[in-house]
């Protein structure tokens, strides 16, 4: 047979999707698995846009519709940015897309050539680095210190700058680390985007997720950022639509169109009635978010309290998402080892801090995007096997 992509063949696939399969199967084995490895609200999308689906698909709302999303879809995503983040787009700037995930891989196809460096800050969501390699561009690793609470300077972003540097991709609130980047220290990705005159891709997919007062800024609202700034947006987290897969880039003009133009020769579109059920997730009522918002922040408030209590774990503030990225301080096994330790012997399916690049070492991620009826399992279970490990 003839060989296969070997830039496919390069790429790793997914340690996070990989932890949540072994802990599905396990739980279908009889084993009573408390699932904290996937990254996925366990709230059932809000009835009013269930329903706004529903009337779409009887009322015929099944065919292609515009490749890069439907004049209500684009203007209520206008308005959107308007509204949250301070951001004047025209619906030309906007395309929607399956999902975030696809908003940034077109932003990727379309911002890069070959060899083409980005630097990506570390610990980073799993898909960034292999979706840039998909692209053939090099991803940096900009590593972030977990006793500097994972904070982004200029003078660390500067040091990885090199001539080949083309793109800056950025995650706040983030995954893993729950960080939600400060306006400092926006102003010096700002800063070194200008110096270089690099672009920036904003995955603010976790934008609505934040608790203690803290606030997500869209990099695109600083002075000089919206002409080269990528932001990218989508439903999956704040209304608990991951299956439905939608999502958006917001983009300068020449890039909007080439990213449309690559939609049209991949996935067409997303789908129709989906998009019918977007324009009623933005334009309706926003007390299903904060509703959801408020019991992710009950959960973190129990499990940050919980895990102080257990030797051997340390957790900085959670900011926002619903992750709780935890250091283990007593131990000298590496994170693979500790989350499969926690996956055979405490039950719990967790990621390890390694599926996040170098950085993450040492540290586990727990999503708390589950029951509280599961969390208190994990922790008791916790609590039991940590001073073992
Ligand atoms: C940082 C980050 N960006 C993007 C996504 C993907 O979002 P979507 O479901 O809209 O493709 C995820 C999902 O886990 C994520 O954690």
């Amino acid at each position: 047979m003839k060989p296969l992509s070997e830039l496919l063949q390069s790429v790793p696939g997914s340690l996070t999707a990989a932890m949540v399969q072994k802990g599905r199967e396990m739980k279908a084995a009889g084993l009573n698995v408390v699932n904290l490895a996937a990254g996925e609200p366990d709230f059932d999308t809000p009835r009013h846009i269930q329903e706004a689906a529903f009337r779409a698909i009887q009322a015929g709302d099944t065919h292609y519709p515009p490749s890069h999303g439907k004049p209500e879809l684009l203007e209520a995503i206008v308005a959107k940015h308007a509204r949250d983040n301070g951001l004047t787009f025209s619906p030309d700037q906007i395309l929607v897309t399956p999902g975030a995930k696809w908003a940034i891989y077109a932003a990727l196809a379309v911002l890069l050539n070959p060899g083409d460096e980005v630097l990506v800050l570390e610990p980073t969501w799993v898909s960034y680095s292999p979706m840039i390699r998909l692209h053939r561009a090099l991803p940096v690793s900009v590593p972030l210190e977990a006793g500097e609470g994972f904070r982004v300077t200029s003078e660390r972003l500067r040091a990885h700058v090199t001539p080949r540097t083309q793109l800056i991709l950025i995650c706040s609130p983030n995954n893993p680390t729950g960080r939600v980047f400060t306006r400092a220290e926006l102003e010096a990705v700002a800063q070194v985007a200008q110096e270089h005159d690099l672009y920036v891709l904003s995955d603010e997919i976790y934008e609505h997720i934040v608790y203690d007062g803290h606030r997500h800024i869209s990099p695109a609202s600083l002075p000089g950022m919206a002409e080269r700034t990528v932001t990218v947006n989508g439903l999956s987290k704040a209304y608990a639509m991951t299956g439905w897969r939608l999502g958006w880039l917001a983009a300068p003009l020449a890039v909007a169109r080439l990213a449309r133009r690559y939609q049209t020769q991949s996935v067409t579109c997303a789908a129709s009635f989906v998009q019918t059920a977007a324009v009623a997730a933005l334009n309706g009522p926003q007390e299903c978010v904060a509703e959801m918002v408020a019991a992710y922040d009950a959960r973190r408030r129990f499990l940050l309290d919980a895990l102080e209590e257990i030797p051997g774990l340390e957790s900085g503030p959670v900011e926002g998402a619903f992750y709780l990225f935890a250091r283990f301080t007593e131990t000298d096994r590496d994170s693979l080892a500790l989350s499969q330790l926690l996956l055979e012997k405490g039950l719990i399916a967790t990621t390890p801090g390694i599926a996040f690049g170098r950085a993450g070492e040492g540290h586990v991620r727990f999503s708390f995007a589950a029951s509280m009826d599961d969390l208190e399992k994990a922790v008791e279970r916790l609590a039991q096997i940590v001073p073992q490990l």
